[in-house]
């Protein structure tokens, strides 16, 4: 069952391309145009939303952190993320004209459900991402867009965490098309472009050796820092938690504009730093200034690890170690750029001898709040 590899989650990011290829599956007709009819709210409820509030735990939160920047970009609607379980607690604002998203593998996590049933207590609408069928949160939930990964076994998440980013993207398309945010051919470029990251998360795959050699070279370290901006930032924070849960090692992620105000007296010789880097096309400000972030920190006798894209030699002089993964538009990246990260949590915990598909202390779907 676990299909020649040692273990699920080995499985399971292999299985990646497949389950973001499938999560598009049927929901792009003929002319390139979305076809969502499946989430039950009409266009006319679509329309009348005037504000997003994503809600999730672990890593489907770090999925909605991706998404808030994707849609708020794409459908001008303001998105906040927040932890399920905060949520309810702090008295949030809610109305008939708020959607509220809640990102759930197992959809059985109960933080998340409490605050699904707070939203629609308020009379908020309730959109569910989920990966398991006829679970409780998509049943109490007004809408649905089911994740097609497939039963993920192994309790830290990888190939659902790819595809709860995709169905964020189709929602938040999906909004633009149906309010007319966009243009047509803007989206159906965008829809083009994800269409192609099955292709070239298989190649991060292919190319995924010297991420296993690296792993294991650092398999004495006391701690990892992760640093990111924008979309990158989430995927720092997802790659920090992998490596917490797997490899029971300290690790952490900055915004890495944040650093100079106060995470950079953390530095020090030889801390791993693994820094992912955004396209330089688009968002090229920000790709000079993580690269200043990358100078800063290795002079400061930091061991510099960078996933950046292929062709971007910028960032070569100041890297210790160099991941490419291929080139992808700065808010589809993450679907790229987390594979690396998963992949050297996985390998670092097998060195250090730990079952990286039971973690200790951890459970696969926490049904407490
Ligand atoms: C945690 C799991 O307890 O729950 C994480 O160990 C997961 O891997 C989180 O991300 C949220 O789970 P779910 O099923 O709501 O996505």
């Amino acid at each position: 069952e676990k299909g020649g590899y040692d273990y699920f989650m080995l499985k399971e990011i292999a299985e990646q391309p497949r389950a973001v290829a499938d999560t598009l599956l049927g929901r792009i007709d003929a002319n390139g145009r979305l076809t969502l009819d499946e989430i039950r709210l009409s266009d006319d409820e679509l329309r009348e939303i005037d504000k997003i509030i994503i809600v999730a735990c672990g890593t489907a939160y770090h999925a909605g952190l991706v998404a808030k920047y994707a849609i708020e970009h794409w459908t001008r609607i303001p998105c906040e993320v927040e932890l399920a379980s905060e949520f309810r607690y702090r008295d949030p604002i809610l109305d008939r004209d708020t959607l509220v998203i809640a990102i759930s593998q197992s959809g059985e996590t109960m933080d998340t459900l409490m605050a699904v049933r707070h939203a629609r207590e308020q009379r908020s609408r309730v959109l569910a991402i989920c990966n398991v069928n006829g679970s409780t949160i998509p049943r109490e939930s007004d809408a649905v867009l089911y994740t097609h990964a497939g039963p993920e076994v192994g309790v830290a998440a990888t190939k659902t965490f790819l595809t709860q980013l995709v169905a964020c993207y189709l929602v938040g398309l999906y909004l633009a098309q149906v309010r007319g945010t966009m243009f047509g051919d803007e989206i159906r470029a965008i829809i083009a472009q994800l269409a192609d990251m099955p292709d070239k998360v298989e190649k991060v795959l292919d190319t995924i050796e010297p991420v296993r050699e690296l792993a294991r070279s650092l398999a004495d370290a006391k701690a990892v820092l992760f640093l990111g901006r924008h979309v990158g930032y989430p995927v720092a924070l997802e790659g920090a938690l992998k490596l917490k849960e797997l490899a029971y090692m300290h690790a952490e992620a900055f915004a890495a504009g944040e650093l100079k105000h106060g995470p950079i007296a953390l530095i020090e010789q030889d801390l791993p730093v693994v820094v992912v880097v955004p396209p330089r096309r688009g968002r090229s400000v920000l790709h000079d200034k993580i690269l200043s972030n990358i100078q800063e920190i290795r002079a400061r006798g930091a061991k510099t690890i960078v996933i950046t894209e292929e062709g971007d030699e910028t960032v070569a002089p100041y890297a210790d170690t160099l991941i490419y993964v291929p080139a992808a538009p700065t808010l589809l990246q993450p679907l790229v750029a987390t594979v690396p990260l998963q992949v050297f949590a996985c390998e670092l915990a097998l060195a250090r001898g730990h079952d990286v598909d039971r973690p200790r202390n951890l459970a696969k779907s926490v049904t407490v709040e």
